[in-house]
């Protein structure tokens, strides 16, 4: 399952990326929020994030202005592991790397198509799950 949620300067990037994974057939619940009405990032991060520990393999996108706010809040749950890519290539090292389970998106800094190209990097690479990746992952949590 994947969850979304953004504030309402995500939300237009939120309302186009959710045509993209009904379109993929995709398995998504939208937490909200659900206009352009002005929210707080970090209610919205702390509900996905809770709705990601909670459910076993399952994942979140969150979308702010800039994808900051909301990476900073996630990064703050324990077994939450946020990324604010910069490019296609860490999008797809923040997966096989550092198994990231949220990814953060800027929805007033980048273009939809490349938000789309990290959202597509980040659902298609698995985590490589080699020994040295897992250590250093459970060395963030102890
Ligand atoms: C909202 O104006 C803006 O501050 C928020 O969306 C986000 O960019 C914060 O990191």
């Amino acid at each position: 399952m994947l969850f979304i949620a953004s504030d309402h300067a995500g939300f237009v990037l939120k309302e186009k990326l959710k045509k993209y994974l009904v379109k993929i057939k995709i398995d998504f619940t939208d937490l909200g929020t659900n206009s352009g009405i002005s929210v707080d990032y970090p209610d919205l991060a702390k509900l996905l994030c809770n709705e990601v520990l909670c459910l076993p393999n399952s994942s979140g996108v969150l979308i702010c202005g800039t994808g900051i706010g909301m990476c900073i809040t996630a990064n703050r749950f324990k077994g939450i592991r946020a990324v604010l890519p910069f490019n296609v290539a860490t999008a797809r090292l923040s997966r096989s790397h550092n198994n990231a389970n949220v990814l953060c998106l800027g929805g007033r800094v980048i273009s939809y198509f490349k938000a789309l190209r990290f959202l597509k990097t980040f659902l298609k690479t698995p985590f490589l799950n080699e020994e040295r990746h897992i250590n250093r992952i459970e060395k963030i949590d102890n």
